[in-house]
Formats: structure tokens, sequence, C-alpha cells
């Protein structure tokens, strides 16, 4: 099945125009971290660098006890088994690969949310699969479903993705157990995409979030998909996928893992030992370190805390509707107008944003606006917005 274009080619020309504008660009279309890596997780890289001999593609079982003990302390799942842990060179490698690495093929369907990160239906692609947008497959009556484009096929994996990229939207604690429930009766893969779970803003107005729990502070608190009120405390079938390129500015180590199910897992660290596909072991340092720390995760995002509130407001006054986004790096934005058109107007302004197409035909009046940027180029673009 043929890849579809690269969408972010498509933005250049506005990328250009707005390059031109007097102050230069606001670029808030990607989600790419721009503060410095932390201090503490520079060190870690500094002090593993002498590493001559090949790292482990299961990984140490020092970084797989973090993972596990991150899960306990941070995700509310206590217990979680150190052998179904598997560190990964970032989560997008996975992602595109998971439908391959579980052996679907023609025939097969991967099942993804239907305004949706791109990669999912890559990744059925890639292997052969096909991609099936659809929210509530925990309706469907049976796992043998009818393609969009002709003929039938039998679905094999889930993807969630909660927090969403773009939406912002949470899963609460009962949609995650409705899937589980008929994941596993069906004999099918659930794979969570939870990069985003670190951040979790107040809950929008009238916004119902069911068993979503709040802290301290009064931030949401997004559920993993193996919580278990989810999973009923077994992970059979279910993997969390997980990036510390955002909360720990760590996109440029590639420094990410998949968690769950052991059996998957072994299966997964099987093939990827015959592909060699492994995370250096300087990085799995860094990522052990990152995930005993919580002090900078607390510290970066109460810097995307402030430039949420500007843009926010700045959105509101020039017009937009922000909708959702209640967590994650991203405002999903409507001006009532096609999305491609808020991109021209607000590129006029010096301001890139990535449409809402970019994530399924349902974005189609919808642009996704990144909070990764600089103070400054975050205060500008407010500038704009405003005048
Ligand atoms: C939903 C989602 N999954 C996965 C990724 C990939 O993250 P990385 O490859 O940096 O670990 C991203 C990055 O934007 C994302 O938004």
């Amino acid at each position: 099945m043929a890849l579809p274009d690269f969408p972010w080619d498509a933005l250049a020309p506005h990328a250009e125009r707005a390059r031109r504008a007097p102050g230069g660009i606001v670029d808030l279309s990607v989600g790419t971290p721009v503060d410095p890596t932390p201090a503490l997780l520079r060190d870690a890289l500094a002090a593993a660098s002498d590493a001559p001999g090949y790292p482990q593609v299961w990984g140490t079982p020092a970084v797989r006890e973090a993972v596990a003990a991150w899960f306990a302390r941070r995700r509310g799942v206590p217990g979680l088994d150190p052998d179904g842990v598997m560190p990964t060179p970032g989560s997008k490698e996975l992602v595109a690969w998971l439908p391959t690495l579980l052996g679907l093929g023609p025939g097969d369907v991967v099942v993804h949310p239907l305004v949706a990160y791109p990669t999912y239906d890559v990744g059925a692609r890639l292997a052969g699969a096909a991609p099936l947008p659809l929210d509530d497959v925990a309706s469907l009556p049976s796992p043998v479903v009818d393609l969009p484009g002709g003929g039938t096929g039998r679905v094999r994996l889930v993807w969630l993705n909660s927090p969403s990229n773009p939406t912002g939207a949470v899963d609460d604690v009962r949609r995650l157990a409705e899937v589980v429930a008929w994941a596993r009766e069906h004999d099918v893969v659930v794979a969570g995409d939870e990069c985003y779970a670190e951040l979790g803003w107040a809950p929008a107005e009238g916004c119902a979030h069911g068993e979503v729990d709040v802290d301290e502070r009064g931030d949401l608190v997004p559920p993993s998909v193996l919580d278990p009120r989810a999973t009923g405390g077994d992970s059979r079938g279910v993997l969390s996928v997980y990036s510390l390129s955002k909360q720990s500015n760590l996109a440029g180590y590639r420094a990410a893992f998949v968690a769950g199910c052991p059996a998957l897992v072994r299966h997964l660290v099987g093939v990827r030992k015959h592909a060699g596909v492994i995370v250096p072991r300087p990085v799995q340092e860094v990522l052990r370190t990152a995930l005993g720390d919580d002090a900078h995760v607390a510290e970066q995002k109460e810097h995307y805390r402030a430039r949420r509130a500007v843009l926010r407001d700045a959105l509101a006054a020039a017009g937009g509707r922000v909708e959702r986004s209640d967590a994650g790096l991203y405002l999903w934005t409507t001006f009532d107008e096609p999305a491609m058109d808020t991109v021209a107007r607000l590129a006029d302004r010096g301001v890139l944003v990535a449409p809402g197409t970019f994530y399924g035909a349902a974005g189609e009046r919808h642009v996704r606006v990144a909070l990764t940027a600089t103070d400054e180029r975050v205060s500008a673009a407010a500038e704009r917005l405003r005048g």
C-alpha cells in the first residue's frame, strides 16, 4: 500500500511567507522542544559515554526497573513486570513498525483514532495491513470489518492516543477499560501512545471527564492504558508506548520505551535482536536518570503552562475557539473556516501553525497550535494574533 506524501512538505510555502514577516517567523507548527536539555540529563549522558560494547535490545535491568518504578509512582500502575519493558529509539519508530513487528499483513486492520498522529496510518501501510480511523472501536459487534476501499479485514491492533496529538483530548478510565475489554474478547492488541501524560491541565469548563483524577494543583492526571482500573491488573495484550522527547526535552536523544504485556514485549525484543534496533547505552542511562527525577518534568511543565495561557488568550482575541486541549502541547483551535485558510492568514502575520487536515479529514476546520516556542517567540505570536 502506497505511503501518503509527507504532510509537512505542504507547509513549505506558508513557512516561507511567515519567514518574511517583520520580526521573522514564529513556528508553532511542530511540537519540537526548544528549551535546553536539563543539566542532570546531559551529565548522565557524559558519565555514560564510555560504551565500547554492544548494548542490549531489551535494555539494562536498571532502565527496565526505572520504568516500572515510574509507572508505580507517576502513572498509578503498581507492580509492572520489568520484563515487560523495552527501550526504543524514540517512539515514532515503534509506532511506525509495531504492526510489522507483530506480524500483521494483508487482511489485517489497524484501528486508530479518527483525528490522529499520522504515523499510526503509516505503520499499518508499512506492514501491508489496512489502517481504519475509528473512535468507537468498542462498539463494533465483531473484529471483522468492512474496509473503506472495499473488502473486509480483521482488526488485530488498536491504537489509543491519550492525551491526543493533535486534539489534547483525554480518555477516561471507563473508555480505556471498554477498549481493553473489547480487545481481549477478540484477541486484539491494544497500544496506548501516551507521551503527553505528564502534561495534564485543568479540565475545561463543562468537560465530562468521568474517572479522570486530578493532582494537588487541580491538573488533570491522564490515566494510562495500563491502569489497573482499565486492565483489571493484568497487562495481557496491552502496551503503553511512551517517550521522554517532550517532558524531558530529549527529542534529540531518542529516548523512549514500550511497556506492558511481557509476552508481547518478549516477542518485540526477539524480532528487534535480529534487526539490531537498539537504544544506545548512554541514552539508556539518560532514560533511567530522567525517569527517576520528577523535578525537571515539573519545571518544564510550568514553562508550557505559561505559554499555553498566553497563546490561549491571544487565539481567543483573534477570533479563534480552542477546543478540548485538556492535556499535551497543543491548542486545537478553529476559526470556523477551512484549516488552510487559517494557516494562510496566520502565516501572513508570521505565525506558522499546522492544519488539522494533517491529522485526518475530521480536522478540516481546525489548526494545531504548538506550545513549543520560546517565551520571546510566544509573546511575539500573541502580539501579532491580537494586532
Ligand atoms: C502522539 C505521538 N506519538 C509519538 C510521537 C513520537 O515521539 P518521539 O519519536 O520523539 O519519541 C509523537 C511526537 O510528536 C507524538 O505526538
